[in-house]
């Protein structure tokens, strides 16, 4: 009898199983209400005296054995669910996601950067929040000077000296201070004006401004940078250059596009011309060069600068330039499908 329960012994000891079901016939085969020990606890009483204690220890063994099986399997099951349920449902469909779209400020940007960069430009950037040397004097904007005027800017009470700049001009004195001819850069970046908000202008815009500096920079070279440009950005090689004025520019000149009069939004952007004036640019002024450290005798360049949402409110047909700083998700995602 004794050798039969070392036997269950060793079974219960050897047993092993990944499945509640099996676990549980194990417990009801061992410790159920009819199970093996309340058999041999019942037998107890038929074993000879002289066997008694011999029965009892084996008996004992037997339970002991059995109830740790039962409790260390179902522990290590039980925490195999657990961490299951980390996981969800492996087998649900998988949920829809929700993909964003890039912003058309964004997009537009980078399609400008691309097509400078095929042509040597690199990408600079500079501090929003600049000195007034960076912003005005360097360019050819002493204090009190009248051109000052054109760009309402955004001064910090205390101290004049630090303001939000109006244009990426900064960032290219900044390059120009830090780098030798020849360079080839262009500078995206935010802006600010102190001017009324309306659906043409907005106090907080985005600039691309362009700097090329080297032996014999000429006016052509701009010409045909710019057609260059135009081609690739809007597929319309014709421009006109409206002579202008910058102070950090001579001589300076506005660019207009042919956009065409197909159509009566065509009529209505124009004004009934068919032109559109997409930028400005000039020849580097050698003061402003002299101030950056280049030597005007050695070095010419020219330089040019636009603003992003005109760009992007021409190519999507954006009515109201507020739509892009509105974050209307309605707006944004007719964008998706951009690159
Ligand atoms: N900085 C000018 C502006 O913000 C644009 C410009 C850049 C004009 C370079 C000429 C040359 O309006």
């Amino acid at each position: 009898m004794t050798d039969k329960i070392k036997e269950f012994i060793v079974e219960a000891r050897e047993f092993h199983t990944d499945s509640k079901e099996q676990l549980e016939a194990f417990r009801i085969k061992f410790l159920g209400s009819k199970g093996l020990l309340k058999e041999f606890f019942a037998e107890f009483k038929n074993v000879p005296n002289e066997m008694k204690k011999e029965f009892g220890q084996v008996i004992n063994e037997l339970k002991n054995t059995a109830e740790e099986k039962v409790k260390s399997i179902h522990e290590m099951l039980e925490s195999k669910e657990e961490s299951k349920g980390g996981y969800g449902d492996l087998s649900r469909p998988g949920e829809p996601m929700v993909i964003g779209s890039r912003h058309p400020i964004s997009l537009v940007k980078n399609q400008i950067i691309d097509i400078f960069s095929t042509i040597g430009f690199n990408v600079s950037e500079g501090p929003e929040i600049e000195d007034d040397w960076h912003n005005f004097t360097a360019l050819n904007l002493p204090e009190y000077h009248p051109a000052r005027d054109m760009q309402d800017t955004f001064f910090i009470q205390t101290n004049p000296d630090v303001l939000l700049r109006t244009h990426t001009s900064s960032v290219q004195v900044r390059y120009m201070e830090n780098n030798k001819p020849p360079i080839r850069t262009i500078s995206p970046g935010r802006v600010f004006r102190n001017e009324a908000v309306s659906s043409r202008s907005h106090c907080i815009f985005h600039q691309v401004e362009g700097l090329y500096i080297d032996k014999d920079v000429s006016f052509a070279d701009l010409k045909q940078t710019l057609q260059y440009f135009t081609k690739e950005m809007f597929g319309k090689s014709k421009i006109r250059l409206r002579p202008s004025y910058f102070p950090f520019t001579e001589p300076s000149a506005e660019v207009d596009i042919y956009w065409g009069l197909k159509t009566e939004t065509d009529y209505r952007i124009t004004k009934g011309t068919g032109w559109l004036e997409i930028m400005g640019c000039g020849m580097v002024d050698p003061n402003v060069l002299r101030n950056c450290g280049i030597n005007p005798d050695e070095n010419t360049g020219f330089a040019f600068g636009m603003g992003i949402e005109r760009i992007a409110m021409l190519l999507y047909q954006i009515g109201d330039i507020r739509m892009f700083y509105e974050n209307d998700v309605r707006f944004l995602e007719q964008f998706k499908s951009s690159i």
